[in-house]
């Protein structure tokens, strides 16, 4: 049986109660008519609130059958925090009208289901007491609703007191400039029940008695908002998220984006506000649309069943969000009628993710992976086929029906990001782990450790004890692990020029950072021990070929430039071209390294330098080296000269840091090796090929060395440090040649010589220092 049984088991007392529409009869039945119709109601003709619930029959679901759908989880995450499936109750006012408990009861039940809530400004309880009896219920996170007020000094207290009680959002309700007109109201001159407070406001009962609803709302609330006045003013006073509630059109959703909410509620306040603008779900796709992945979207209106979240998920919302069906559920039986509410609504949305096969609602949950496809056979008709993205392994797209959206590629980079180790092997079964999200550069890899940041008792965790592994991290370990197994790129950069390791190391996930400098090492000894490898040729003939050839790059010395990997470069500046996949190297990769002379050491020699105060400059503006180096540089001529009277071998003078530093101890000897032509006349116009005991040699150390080992030069300390040079010939110089110039006995006390470098491999960032750390270590023994 498909992940349990159902979650209903009327008793006798509730037997009708079994969908949202029978809580609303009960519900209703239960309240006088004032309030009855206050909370039913929407405003002047009815048009919106009655559209909110009809438009989901528009809407037709295109269920895949015989799939494993034993492990569905409709789990969601909100806030930093998993969610049951992906539901919350909407700040609605005047609770205690409906149950005396008010919010108060639906808080507790919103903890014992395991879901958000968004508490009204207008609440009848004061916002500790009502986040206290949740939180001791189970754990729940709330958000704020606020309205744009008249009294910044009342607005500015109530986002203190929301940020002291752990609020972890503002819903900025934007939709109500004005009341709607309800014309319930006005036929019942509807006034707040006596006894009833709004502590959140600061109103006491005798005021608000005094005055009609619409009366106090505009005494308060100030229509002279806009979101250059309110966003900027937000920002400035809490740091909790931003979501504006009762956006309708992709403008004001770009609007949010470009004012850096983190979200937008799409809602038309329950039909409550401006009747005649659309359904909130007809208003989702263009909202989505304009989000474009960057906030998040969350919706509410009309929903009263399982399937009507589903479709909102299938539209690319994140989570939805009901009003009424809370209020009915107080009004019938207090807190258990809200539980029997998010019951009745699990129950059916889980449901039909199973029946529609459908393994993890979380499928829904990322904006780009929203996706649906529409299928154009049904577009000339008056309905719409949808189906979610999910599952695509098992599904034959067909290429028009996808769309710009590709596919396989989002499903991959999906079930990475959701670490299911099932969907993901038999994606790659034909699908590569190197695809990479058009819009945020993510690939799988950044897909699966990304998923991590959502998780905050995991980053708690972490936080209070690196070791401890979480589940949801071990996940993303053999996701990782299964990724790099077939193939993924440990070096890939995203939009935010991060590799999956630098996301891990932000996020501080030690384990999986760990798994990513292992998997650097790996590829990086793996590429170089490729290099070593020369494969048989078949004849001589092809042979003799090869070596003509490569005599004649040499003596015209017009061969192309390498295409080593950057990320094997010396004082690199970015290391994006995957080590692994040398094969890949494109037309792109070679014009770059023509553009970037750093990235060709051949290149580098005949390019012009700039030399300036501080630094030397190539002709791609590279730093070849800087003045901060000195103090390394210091410290390397230390350990090699410890003593006076050494004798030492520099490769690569650039500046002369390093040499003038080891002219500081006073060597009996020291040669310098130099092959640009540009430094070499720096050193001549500085008089070091005047200085005693400095002997230069003009040219590259390729060959340059091997004379010297002829010649039996021995040296007391060595140190290189070249530039637009690769790992492979910092191996070659040391494993090679270096124990052919170090004198075994030579140093301070006869202990033998000493070789040191500069470790500028992959230095613009943490991984790959480490990683280049690791393979310089494990080449330690020639
Ligand atoms: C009785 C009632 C009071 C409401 N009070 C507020 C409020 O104080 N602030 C607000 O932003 N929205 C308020 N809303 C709107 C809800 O947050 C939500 O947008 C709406 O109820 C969703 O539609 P639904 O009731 O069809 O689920 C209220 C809705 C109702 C029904």
């Amino acid at each position: 049986m498909a992940g349990g049984a159902p979650t209903i088991v009327p008793t006798e007392t509730d037997m009708k109660i079994v969908c949202i529409e029978d809580l609303r009869e009960a519900g209703s039945k239960s309240m006088p008519i004032r309030a009855r119709e206050f909370y039913n109601s929407g405003s002047t003709d009815q048009q919106t609130i009655t559209e909110n619930s009809a438009v989901f029959a528009k809407y037709w679901l295109r269920p895949r059958v015989l799939v494993d759908v034993s492990a569905a989880d409709p789990s969601t995450s909100v806030w930093g925090r998993r969610i049951k499936f992906p539901l919350g109750i909407s700040p609605a006012g005047l609770q205690a009208m409906a149950h005396p408990d008010g919010e108060l009861a639906t808080s507790r039940a919103a903890a014992e289901k395991g879901i958000n809530m968004g508490i009204s400004s207008f609440s009848n309880y004061k916002l500790a007491d009502v986040i206290n009896v949740g939180r001791t219920v189970g754990p729940i996170n709330y958000a704020i609703q606020l309205y744009t007020m008249k009294n910044r000094g009342l607005q500015e207290r109530i986002i203190r007191e929301a940020e002291a009680q752990g609020c972890k959002a503002i819903l900025l309700t934007a939709d109500s400039p004005v009341l709607g007109v309800r014309y319930n109201e006005h036929r019942n001159d509807f006034r707040t029940p006596p006894g009833l407070d709004f502590p959140i406001l600061e109103w006491k009962n005798e005021e608000v008695r005094g005055r009609t609803h619409e009366a106090g709302f505009i005494g308060f609330n100030d229509d002279a908002h806009s979101w250059a006045r309110e966003i900027p003013w937000l920002r400035a006073r809490t740091n909790m998220e931003i979501w504006i509630k009762g956006v309708l059109t992709g403008e004001d959703t770009q609007l949010a984006r470009e004012y850096g909410c983190d979200g937008i509620v799409v809602s038309n306040h329950g039909g409550r506000q401006l009747d005649g603008v659309p359904a909130t779900l007809d208003a989702l796709p263009e909202c989505v649309e304009a989000a474009a992945g960057k906030i998040r979207i969350h919706v509410d209106g009309g929903f009263r069943r399982g399937q009507d979240i589903f479709k909102a998920l299938a539209l690319g919302a994140e989570c939805c969000w009901v009003g009424r069906p809370a209020i009915w559920g107080l009004a019938y039986d207090g807190q258990n009628g809200v539980e029997k509410m998010i019951d009745i609504l699990y129950d059916e949305f889980r449901r039909y993710i199973v029946a529609l096969s459908v393994s993890d609602s979380r499928a829904f949950c990322i904006p780009t992976l929203s996706a649906l496809v529409i299928d154009k056979q049904f577009l000339t008709s008056t309905r719409l086929a949808i189906h979610s993205l999910f599952p695509i392994a098992t599904m034959d797209v067909k290429q028009e029906l996808a769309g710009e959206i590709d596919l396989v590629t989002q499903s991959i980079l999906l079930a990475s990001s959701n670490h299911d180790l099932k969907a993901l092997k038999d994606l790659l079964r034909d699908g590569s782990a190197n695809v990479q999200d058009a819009e945020t550069g993510f690939t799988p890899l950044h897909a699966a450790i990304a998923a991590c940041e959502d998780d905050e008792e995991l980053n708690d965790q972490n936080n209070m004890n690196g070791k401890v592994l979480d589940p949801e991290e071990e996940a993303a370990v053999e996701t990782v692990k299964l990724l790099l197994q077939n193939g993924a790129i440990w070096n890939d950069l995203d939009k935010n020029n991060e590799t999956p390791g630098c996301i891990a190391r932000r996020l501080g996930l030690n384990t999986l950072y760990e798994t990513m400098v292992d998997a650097g090492v790996r590829a990086e000894l793996l590429f170089s021990k490729l290099d070593e490898y020369q494969p048989l040729e078949d004849g001589e003939d092809e042979d003799e070929d090869e070596d003509e050839q490569q005599d004649t790059q040499k003596r015209d010395g017009t061969e192309e430039p390498t295409t080593e990997p950057l990320a094997e470069k010396q004082h690199q500046s970015e290391p994006s071209i995957p080590a692994a996949h040398s094969d890949q190297k494109d037309d792109v990769t070679i014009q770059k390294i023509i553009d970037d002379v750093s990235l060709d050491n051949k290149t580098y020699l005949r390019s012009a330098l700039t030399f300036t105060e501080d630094k030397l400059l190539d002709e791609s503006a590279n730093a070849v080296m800087m003045d901060w180096e000195t103090t390394i540089m210091n410290r390397h001529a230390e350990i090699l000269l410890p003593v006076e009277g050494l004798r030492a071998l520099n490769v690569g003078h650039g500046m002369g840091i390093v040499d003038t530093a080891i002219q500081s101890h006073s060597p009996k000897e020291h040669h310098i090796i130099e092959a640009h032509p540009q430094v070499l006349q720096q050193m001549r116009d500085r008089g070091w090929f005047d200085k005693p005991g400095v002997v230069v040699h003009e040219g590259r150390w390729q060959d340059i060395v091997p004379q010297l080992v002829e010649q039996g030069v021995l040296f007391d300390g060595i140190y290189y440090d070249t530039f637009a040079e690769d790992y492979k010939a910092l191996r070659e110089l040391f494993s090679e040649h270096v124990i052919g110039l170090l004198d075994p006995v030579g140093g301070k006390d006869g202990e033998g010589g000493k070789f040191s470098f500069y470790n500028g491999l992959g230095a613009d960032r943490q991984i790959c220092y480490d990683v280049y750390t690791k393979v310089c270590a494990s080449a330690r023994t020639p």
